[in-house]
This record gives structure tokens, C-alpha cells and sequence, in this order.
């Protein structure tokens, strides 16, 4: 194979899903190591999708953003591709024209890096493959692993289902490098995330200035084991269709990474007041113990509500209608759990 002519005016195109953590990634070590390994869901609706054309000649990079120009992400891609190059050398002999879209409000909580990530990866990997082809594991694990390189919770989109990402000593089948798919009983396989967007701003403080926040944390220590505990519990819980321990993992988890915001140096808050009054809301019926969901939040002031699609007409009735009698004008995004990523197709000009 004449490598160049053959890669000269390939694209591909993928769609990718962001995903929710049920047990969270925060802080991190050099070479985007999790600090501590994390679980999500993979979710359906909100996805980018990206296209991906290579010509040869210098390295550049052409990146629009729902047919805008973005400056400012357009040298984040420009920098991690610099960065791949040392894996992918090929990457120094093409120019890049990247169009990409979201199906969901850019920055506002909802994990865009990760879908965005997720989408760009799989496109690399798909041109990789054309010059060393890859098993079909091989493919989503090196697309798991190049994904992680641009934003860490993205190697987790690369999976329906749920995912694991972090090694456990405990267990051998988890990785830091990259994410790995993990078994769900059918009790959780009709899983609902209605997202309550308060807020579709840019969030005032960064995740990865947030995952530098834990490198001095006070509860740095106590918060890394409180998340490998929860890693493993939520594992089993995952495996075993304990619904309960999953619902509890995952409030836990949504109220303890904004703990260790608040509690940071220096600290920050990325609620709203709309946050904390849809928090106690919901708490309150949680200590009723009659409705059968959980909630988490991302780095941002949403709300994730999670629940099984048999019980959408309780919640529909029950809690969403109060949260919209309190705040008329809340976007709601009805995603649920998801199937992976999509290829879209690929061709050469
Ligand atoms: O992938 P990053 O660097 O954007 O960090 C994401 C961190 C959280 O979304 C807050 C938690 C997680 O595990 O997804």
C-alpha cells in the first residue's frame, strides 16, 4: 500500500454520544491518568457528530464548529493532534478540514468534550485503520485510548452501556489508559436520563482547572478512596440489577464532586440557585422513599434525572411536573441510556 496515495482526500465521519458519570473522574495525574477510576452511562441523544477530510500537504488544521469558525477550540485540536503525532506520524504530512456538530447546548455541563472527543478519536482511529488494519476490539480500544488523550471522561463514550475507566487492583480488566465496556443486568437496561438544563452558559470554572484543584486537596486521599469504594460497589451493582445501590452510588457521587469544589482552594461553585432549590426538591422525595429514581450533576449547575423508562408517567406526574411549576421557562433534554457511537461512512475523493 502506497500510504500517501492512499490517504490523500480520505474523510470519515462518525457520531458520538456524551456520557453521565455515575461514579466521577475528578483529578488527575500527568499524561491524562484518572486520579481515581470512574463508571458512566452512555447516553443516546446528545451526540457530535464530525466529519473528518485529510489532504496531504503541511500540518494545518480547518476546524468548524456548526459551520462557524471556533478559534479557541480549533487550537485545542490543533495541539492535541501536535500530540498524537508522536503515535500517528502521519499526522505531520496531512491537512485537516474537521466539521463537527452537536445535538446539545456546547458547554453547559452536558460533557461536550466527551462526545466531541469521542467523535474526533474514532475518525483518527478509522484513518489508522486504513494503514494498519485493527481488530474490531483492538479498533474501540486504541479509540478509547486516543479519545482519553484530548479529554479524559471521553474514552468512556467509545462503549453503549455502561463503562469503567481506571485500574483497580482489585481487578485486571480496567485500565487508566482507556475505558472498557462493563455488563449491565436487564433491570438496567431501560434507563432514562431527563437532563434539567438550568443553565447553558460556559461554565466559570473549567474541569481541568477543577482536576488541578485536587492535586492539594484537602480530601484528596479520603475522596480517592471514597470513589475506588464506589467503583466497585457500583460495578456489582451494575451487574447485579441492585437498583438501590446504584441510586445511591449516584447521588452520592453528583453531591460529592461539588463538595470538593466548594471546598478547593481556592474554592468555586457551579450551581445555580435553581440547582440547589431542584436538589432539596428532590431529596425531599427521596426521603419519602416512594419514587424510584436517582440524580447526579456533571462540572456544571444541571441536573441529571435518571430513572427506568417504566416509571417515566410517575415521574412525568410526580417530580418533573413540580420542577416545571417551580421553573416554567427549564429546558428539559430527554436522553436515555445509548448504543455507542455510529460510523457514518467513509470515502475518498
Ligand atoms: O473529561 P474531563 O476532563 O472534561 O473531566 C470530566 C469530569 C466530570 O465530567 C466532572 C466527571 C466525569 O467522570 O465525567
Amino acid at each position: 500500500m502506497t500510504l500517501n496515495k492512499t490517504l490523500d482526500g480520505f474523510s470519515v465521519a462518525w457520531s458520538s454520544p456524551s456520557n453521565i458519570a455515575i461514579v466521577k473522574y475528578w483529578g488527575k495525574l500527568p499524561g491524562q491518568i484518572p486520579a481515581s477510576p470512574s463508571v458512566s452511562m452512555t447516553l443516546d441523544q446528545c451526540r457530535t457528530n464530525t466529519e473528518m477530510a485529510i489532504q496531504k500537504g503541511p500540518f494545518s488544521v480547518d476546524f468548524s464548529f456548526e459551520g462557524n469558525q471556533e478559534v479557541k477550540f480549533s487550537e485545542r485540536i490543533k495541539r492535541y493532534l501536535t500530540e498524537l503525532s508522536s503515535r500517528m506520524p502521519w499526522i505531520n504530512d496531512y491537512s485537516f478540514v474537521i466539521k463537527s456538530e452537536n445535538s446539545f447546548p456546547h458547554s453547559a455541563g452536558i460533557a461536550s468534550s466527551a462526545s466531541a472527543f469521542s467523535a474526533l478519536a474514532l475518525c483518527l482511529t478509522s484513518i489508522q485503520n486504513q494503514i494498519t488494519p485493527l481488530s474490531e476490539l483492538a479498533f474501540y480500544k486504541e479509540a478509547s485510548l486516543l479519545a482519553r488523550l484530548g479529554s479524559g471522561s471521553a474514552c468512556r463514550s467509545i462503549y453503549p452501556g455502561f463503562a469503567a475507566w481506571g485500574q483497580d487492583e482489585t481487578n485486571e480488566t480496567f485500565s487508566d489508559h482507556y475505558a472498557t465496556p462493563i455488563k449491565h443486568d436487564s433491570r438496567l437496561s431501560k434507563l432514562v436520563d431527563t437532563i434539567i438544563v438550568i443553565s447553558q452558559k460556559e461554565k466559570r470554572v473549567s474541569s481541568s482547572k477543577g482536576h488541578s484543584l485536587m492535586t492539594n486537596h484537602p480530601y484528596a486521599e479520603a475522596r480517592f478512596l471514597q470513589a475506588r469504594h464506589s467503583f466497585r460497589d457500583s460495578i456489582q451493582a451494575i451487574a447485579n440489577g441492585n437498583i438501590d445501590l446504584f441510586n445511591d452510588i449516584t447521588i452520592s457521587e453528583g453531591l460529592t464532586l461539588h463538595s470538593l469544589m466548594l471546598s478547593s482552594t481556592p474554592p468555586f461553585m457551579l450551581f445555580e440557585p435553581e440547582t440547589v432549590t431542584i436538589i432539596n426538591l428532590l431529596l425531599a422525595l427521596k426521603s419519602r422513599n416512594e419514587t424510584p429514581f436517582t440524580f447526579t450533576l456533571d462540572a456544571g449547575p444541571n441536573i441529571h434525572l435518571i430513572y427506568d423508562e417504566s416509571d417515566s408517567s410517575y415521574m412525568n406526574e410526580n417530580v418533573i411536573f413540580k420542577i416545571k411549576n417551580l421553573f416554567p421557562g427549564i429546558l428539559f433534554i430527554n436522553d436515555k441510556m445509548g448504543g455507542g457511537p455510529t460510523f457514518l461512512g467513509e470515502r475518498l475523493t
